[in-house]
């Protein structure tokens, strides 16, 4: 066939050009569009982000206007999608109702199937995207819970009404505070869009058959799901609370997670592209302790994680292989404090995500790129013949 080389997990193959996020892990630089990550958590909206990854510049104010009240108007979901949760069980995990849910929007939208849809056509599938995924990701929390929905508010912000949407009820109305949004803007910032990530390069794939961005968005979710990507998130809490419970040994679990004899990883830790820090867990363990001090929560796991990455960090075993701890390691401790179960702390890495993978499916079709299909070496048996059943031992 001429092919000579393999590549398995990718870990050196380019698969595009792109123009989106730079990403040099050796230094621990990441920016999106030429905007330093750092800058952009500091001063701006996940809107105006949202904006920056899709479109390519940073939005004037008419512009963020213009974008923010499309969204705004399109908040609402279908009544129909109700009956899609009724027909779920009331403990599913969220991360397969989302995937379930986006891939639904096709069946609402189904002009968005169109291989011919137009520019237009699509700017709207975006917009519908960005506005319903809060609502979709409130509403399946609240269905885990069998407590009734919170309609969106649309003279709330992006963040404060999906807030309200997740922790109002009818008998309790939510006030958001400052320090609390300030902290849910940035980790959905951060978490905007990380290259050619396995969930983006898996929305890339689908939708390079031309498939809708809604079904392309379905397969990134379920990419994110698994525990060596956002899965992390949950995962990391876990394993604190398993530290904790066991009695805080931290050494005992660095000694487990050296252990080749042992699947135990410690999660949280290491990076396909990051051999440095990430800037992206600098910035969350920051915002982890203002949170948590204003808040007033004493989380016995942040003491934990902290002494977790001083160990680890002074380890010839991580110290050798580069591994640092990433962006899930502490951003699930700030989700706990916020009120979030653990089970939608991946869905909050998917909120977050969503203006990347569109970002990146964009690209890829206006670059009219071709239907991704990677070829393999066949290692199975050679021609055989064919043996009647009854003729088999
Ligand atoms: N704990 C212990 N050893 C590790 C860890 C870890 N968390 N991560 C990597 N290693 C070791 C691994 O065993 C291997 O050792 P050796 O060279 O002796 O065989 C070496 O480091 C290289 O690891 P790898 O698995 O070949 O590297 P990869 O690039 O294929 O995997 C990774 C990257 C993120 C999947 C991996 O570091 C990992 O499993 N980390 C824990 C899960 C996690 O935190 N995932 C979230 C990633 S960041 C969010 C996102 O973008 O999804």
């Amino acid at each position: 066939t001429g092919l000579v080389t393999l590549d398995s997990g990718f870990k050196n193959t380019g698969a595009t050009t792109s123009g989106i996020t730079f990403l040099n892990g050796e230094a621990g630089v990441l920016r999106y569009r030429g905007y330093a990550i750092e800058d952009l958590a500091e001063h701006a909206s996940f809107l105006e982000v949202a904006y920056l990854l899709i479109y390519g510049n940073l939005p004037n104010p008419e512009e963020l206007n213009h974008f923010t009240s499309e969204i705004t108007r399109r908040t609402l979901v279908n009544e129909g999608v109700k009956k899609i949760f009724a027909g779920f069980p009331v403990n599913a995990h969220p991360m397969g109702v989302m995937a379930s849910l986006a891939s639904s929007l096709a069946s609402f939208y189904p002009e968005s199937i169109d291989p011919h849809r137009t520019p237009d056509l699509v700017n709207l599938t975006i917009i519908r995207l960005l506005a319903k995924f809060p609502t979709l990701a409130a509403w399946s929390y609240k269905n885990s819970n069998g407590h009734p929905v919170n309609y969106p508010r649309n003279k709330l912000n992006y963040v404060q009404n999906f807030m309200q949407m997740m922790f109002a009820l009818p008998t309790y109305e939510y006030e958001i505070d400052p320090d609390v949004e300030e902290a849910l803007n940035k980790l959905l910032i951060l978490h905007a869009d990380h290259e050619q990530n396995c969930s983006t390069s898996a929305v890339r794939l689908v939708g390079s058959s031309q498939a809708s961005l809604y079904s392309s968005v379905s397969a990134g979710i379920s990419a994110l799901w698994g525990p060596l990507h956002g899965g992390a998130n949950q995962q990391v809490i876990e394993m604190l609370d398993k530290i904790h419970q066991d009695g805080g040994d931290v050494k005992k679990y660095i000694e487990k997670a050296k252990d080749k004899n042992d699947t135990f990883r410690l999660m949280g830790f290491g990076h396909r592209v990051y051999k440095n820090f990430d800037p992206r867990a600098r910035i969350i363990k920051k915002s982890c302790d203002k949170v948590l001090n204003k808040l007033g929560i004493k989380d016995p796991t942040l003491e934990i994680a902290k002494k977790l990455e001083e160990t680890a960090l002074n380890d010839d075993y991580f110290v050798e292989r580069k591994l640092y701890p990433n962006v899930d390691f502490y951003s699930g401790i700030i989700y706990r404090a916020l009120g979030f179960p653990i089970d939608m702390f991946t869905v909050m890495f998917t909120l977050g995500r969503l203006p990347g993978w569109i970002a990146q499916w964009k690209e890829m079709r206006e670059a009219q790129q071709p239907i991704s299909r990677p070829r393999q070496i066949y290692t199975g048996s050679t021609a055989r013949d064919f043996v009647k059943l009854e003729d088999r031992g």
